[in-house]
């Protein structure tokens, strides 16, 4: 396909769902559909003039219930690209903290707003599926406690594709906070049903008894010792440990973490010459990573990221919001 093709090649209607609650119900294909539309947003985002206008005289609504910098930004920043008008609503100081329930406050808004997208952020696992059930519009999983982050994965292979142009056959290792990290559930998914082989590293405190569900299992290998998880690697993506789901005590110190656990120039050595370093941010900087490697103009790709975030979010919603264009 080539690049000027993309757009209208992209075959939407081949995509059959109405949201994006996980990376756990798409198939190779349908995660190829966006992909294959993020790389042509990508490629014209520097272009103050590209302004395609499909969401013009749309809604987004970005409903936060949880802290977020990054993703919220990245969010209405591709509706504004869009054309779409957006409204952000941060639940953390809302009615909800009243005593409201999130039925009331999901009708309240859905009424007032009459939005044609919901971007939806939860502690609570399986919140987005649940709003999907009380509106008649797309909504979008922003990330839900431990259980997924669609986008988050979507931009990560993403940046995989852009820089290697194929994530078949490549070995990826993600290392961390394995059991507590929706990142990793949702990249461990998408990766694994690419073809890649996935090396999942961390102590046995942070790995997880059972691989999330839609996993390609024979795909993905589990280690506790980073360097023979990252050895020969094409990827390195490292994972802040989630405190915030954490049961206390189950890490000893950060420092002991770091010594054990954090990517270091002389670790990552061990992996391909042209290997890339991930990151999805917040950044724990001496905790899962070194300074100098998340600085390494060479190998990081965490602002690369941070910048496909907004095309991969393009292409969710151009896709998801096509019925209204
Ligand atoms: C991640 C998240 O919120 O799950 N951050 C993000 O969306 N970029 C990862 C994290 O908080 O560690």
């Amino acid at each position: 396909m080539t690049e000027q093709d993309t757009f209208t090649k992209v075959d939407r209607d081949a995509f059959t769902h109405e949201h994006l609650l996980g990376i756990e119900t798409l198939s190779a294909e349908e995660i190829n559909i966006i992909l294959d539309l993020a790389d042509y947003y990508a490629d014209r985002l520097d272009d103050r003039a590209f302004k395609p206008n499909i969401l013009q005289d749309q809604i987004v609504l970005t409903l936060f219930f949880e802290d977020s910098t990054r993703t919220r930004t990245s969010f209405e920043m591709a509706a504004k690209r869009l054309g779409a008008d957006v409204v952000n609503i941060d639940l953390r100081t809302s009615s909800l903290s009243k005593g409201e329930s999130l039925t009331d406050t999901i009708h309240t808004l859905h009424s007032m707003l009459r939005p044609d997208a919901i971007v939806v952020r939860h502690s609570e696992y399986g919140a987005p599926s649940f709003i999907s059930s009380l509106v008649n519009c797309p909504v979008i999983n922003a990330g839900d406690s431990w259980h997924e982050h669609p986008t988050q994965a979507l931009l990560d292979a993403l940046t995989m594709r852009r820089q290697f142009g194929d994530i078949e056959g490549k070995k990826v290792a993600i290392c961390g906070d394995i059991s507590h990290s929706r990142v990793a559930a949702s990249n461990m998914i998408l990766l694994s049903k690419l073809g890649a082989e996935v090396h999942i590293v961390a102590p046995p405190v942070l790995m997880p008894e059972k691989l999330p569900e839609g996993c390609a299992t024979e795909q993905i290998k589990k280690f506790d010792n980073i360097e023979a998880g990252i050895k020969d690697c094409d990827v390195v993506m490292m994972l802040r440990n989630q405190m915030e789901r954490m049961q206390a005590g189950l890490i000893k110190s950060e420092r002991e973490f770091f010594e054990e656990y954090g990517l270091t120039k002389e670790r990552l050595a061990l992996a391909k010459d042209d290997a890339i370093v991930m990151h999805p941010g917040p950044m724990n900087r001496g905790v899962e990573i070194a300074d100098d490697v998340a600085d390494d103009p060479k190998h990081s790709m965490i602002l690369e990221q941070v910048r496909n975030g907004v095309p991969t979010r393009m292409a969710v919603m151009d896709i998801l919001m096509k019925e209204n264009t």
